[in-house]
């Protein structure tokens, strides 16, 4: 995709995620299943943030190959090289740039009251670095630098995206309209997976039980063995109660996986036992995954395709970036080179 071919009249798009090692149905279900249908309707820009990974201490050998295989595994799953940029953020280096001119235009108490910082510093009690603090203003500059209409993410990362529209909107105040003013696009229905074992919590890759998540990776015998031990209701009922058990996350797994609606599921299922139920669920996920399992085993063999792909795209990235990232120095007064 050449930028220079973006279409004017549709809205660009930007989203984003960590390379952290494990993909979880989670992730898949929560994020990059919905990234797909936008190339359509969208002009779409995504990326692999790797600076804003280093925000945890990450091994350096471990952290290389999580890249390319999440680059890798992100192509497998639909986000089309040919449709969208999908760039690895530190090939384009005005991200840390416009991250450092934001930082001075972000209060310290704005990133204070950030409640993933407070959150990730509790967790990382040993490394409370100041990228962490600053994180978000990274995150804004990602979304700036495109002149990006919406930003799909999670619930999770909403506050991030308000203190990006502050942040934009403070600069346009005083230097005149130098940023577009994104919009959070934020999926209405169910795509927040919990936890397999503990339905109040969160599906996480960094539990410490693996049977309670899914990995995209997963073989068939695996996801089947992790859905049959999840944990269930009491009684034997098969119905959406929308309190967080462990039978709406199933019936909301099945759904997304799908595209039924929670009502259909219900009918379907009706009269049916947990068992059918689990290995429903099994069976649906693991027809979804073996076709993106094919083609990352594919991928993962082609370095060299996967290189051209990231190399275009950090140029397109970049091309795009330039632009903006010019106006915003040359309003705070640098020399321009
Ligand atoms: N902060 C996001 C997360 O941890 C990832 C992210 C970084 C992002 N930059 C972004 C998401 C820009 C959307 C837009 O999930």
């Amino acid at each position: 995709m050449y930028y220079m071919t973006f279409d004017k009249n549709k809205k660009n798009v930007f989203s984003a995620i960590q390379p952290s090692g494990t993909m979880t149905l989670g992730n898949y279900l929560g994020a990059i299943k919905n990234w797909i249908p936008l190339q359509e309707e969208y002009n779409c820009i995504f990326s692999l943030v790797d600076l804003h990974t280093i925000t945890v201490r990450q091994d350096p050998k471990e952290f290389h190959k999580n890249i390319l295989e999440a680059y890798a595994l992100f192509l497998a799953c639909g986000v089309d090289s040919q449709k969208s940029i999908f760039f690895i953020q530190s090939h384009v280096h005005t991200h840390a740039e416009l991250a450092w001119v934001l930082t001075c235009y972000t209060q310290f108490g704005e990133l204070s009251r950030m409640t993933q910082f407070k959150d990730k510093s509790s967790r990382y009690s040993e490394n409370i670095n100041a990228g962490l603090f600053c994180y978000p203003d990274l995150m804004a500059a990602d979304i700036l630098l495109y002149n990006t209409h919406l930003i799909p993410v999670g619930i999770d990362q909403k506050q991030h995206v308000e203190l990006a529209r502050d942040i934009a909107g403070r600069f346009n105040g005083i230097y005149g309209d130098v940023f577009t003013i994104p919009e959070p696009l934020i999926p209405k229905v169910g795509a927040k997976i919990m936890s397999l074992q503990d339905p109040a919590k969160k599906m996480s890759k960094s539990d410490s039980n693996v049977n309670a998540y899914i990995s995209v990776l997963d073989s068939e015998e695996d996801v089947l063995k992790k859905f049959k031990r999840a944990v269930t209701d009491s009684n034997s009922e098969i119905k959406y109660s929308g309190s967080l058990t462990g039978v709406d996350n199933l019936l909301n797994i099945y759904c997304c996986v799908t595209g039924r609606n929670i009502n259909d599921a219900e009918n379907e299922f009706r009269d049916k036992g947990y068992k059918y139920l689990k290995e429903s669920v099994a069976n649906a996920v693991t027809s979804e995954f073996k076709s993106i399992q094919s083609k990352f085993n594919t991928y993962i063999k082609d370095l060299g395709y996967i290189e051209k792909c990231y190399k275009e795209a950090a140029k397109e990235a970049y091309g795009i970036s330039k632009e903006i990232i010019s106006k915003v120095f040359s309003k705070v007064g640098f020399i321009l080179k």
